[in-house]
């Protein structure tokens, strides 16, 4: 097994490891129903503190994939966050840590039920995870053949385990073919996103990005760069429709979201981006991102959570 953590929080408790199962039978298990949050903790030697990054946005967020899914979350927003805080601390994670929250359906009947008639059960996964080496030197990126899915079949809104089966076929393909995170195109042609995070690119100075209507998750990594591209370092950010060719003829682009983080993007489809390694608008961010995150710009501490007391 690849990831392991002491513990995990499982219907209301803290439980060893390998104790935390659930039945096969369960709609969770058999058709892939639950709804769940990515969310990242960051270790600061200077604060000596854990800091949960944009923790209610992303249970907010949680709650909305929910409602879309007809499903009821048995916790409130004050026991998710204590069950996720007490999660970190047994854990006792001083480093990068991803947690996930995630509400799943138990034992259904077939697949017609309404929200009261199925328990669902909810957990609690943390993970030590370090940044990336993709998102220091920037990956080799390509336009998946694969097409993101359409609010009209299975909305990409919602953080449904479900759509990760679109994501997969997407980032399988691109590894096969020698690549890293792909770009994906919505069904009416134009960029959605990466399988995995969200994607912006720098076009004659401006940051430019899909709208959440793109067949996007709305992202809090994405929603964060806009916020302070345009009030910490003046761009001008514009959502809009991308077209597949503006790739190739873009200054800088990069993949954004709470696991990917900022992930520079030095060439797609073989077109180098810029000049084929990671843009300087691209580090400005970066950087910023870091230093929010981590808890050294006071105006944004109101989005950190400290996990120790
Ligand atoms: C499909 C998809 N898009 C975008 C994102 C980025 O979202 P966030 O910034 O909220 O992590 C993610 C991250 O989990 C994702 O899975």
């Amino acid at each position: 097994m690849s990831k392991s953590a002491p513990f995990v929080w499982l219907d209301g408790k803290l439980v060893p490891w390998a104790e935390a199962t659930i039945h096969v039978a369960t709609e969770a298990v058999l058709r892939g129903e639950n709804v769940f949050e990515g969310i990242r903790a960051y270790w600061s030697e200077k604060h000596q503190q854990l800091f949960a990054f944009r923790h209610a946005d992303h249970i907010a967020r949680l709650r909305q994939g929910a409602k879309i899914m007809r499903m009821w979350i048995p916790y409130t927003d004050a026991e998710i966050e204590a069950a996720s805080l007490d999660l970190l601390r047994a854990c006792g994670y001083r480093g990068q840590v991803h947690y996930r929250p995630v509400a799943y359906f138990d034992f259904g009947n077939l697949t017609d039920y309404l929200p009261d008639e199925i328990r669902t059960g909810f957990f609690i996964l943390a993970f030590e995870m370090p940044t990336t080496k993709s998102v220091r030197e920037g990956i080799r990126s390509c336009v998946s053949t694969w097409r993101r899915n359409s609010d009209l079949a299975s909305p990409s809104r919602v953080k449904a385990g479900s759509n990760y089966h679109n994501s997969r076929l997407a980032y399988v393909e691109a590894r096969l073919n020698g690549f890293g995170v792909p770009v994906m195109l919505n069904a009416a042609g134009k960029v959605a996103e990466g399988p995995g995070s969200c994607f912006m690119m720098v076009r004659k100075g401006q940051l430019i990005t899909p709208p959440i209507t793109a067949d996007i998750l709305e992202s809090i990594t994405r929603e964060t760069l806009i916020e302070l591209a345009r009030n910490e370092l003046g761009l001008p950010v514009v959502e809009r429709d991308i077209d597949r060719s503006e790739l190739y003829i873009c200054d800088e682009a990069f993949f954004c979201g709470s696991g990917h983080e900022v992930t520079p993007v030095n060439s797609i489809d073989h077109y180098d981006v810029g000049e084929g390694r990671p843009g300087p608008i691209t580090r400005r961010i970066q950087q910023l991102y870091f230093d929010v995150v981590e808890g050294d710009v006071p105006k944004y501490r109101h989005w950190l959570t400290p996990v120790y007391a």
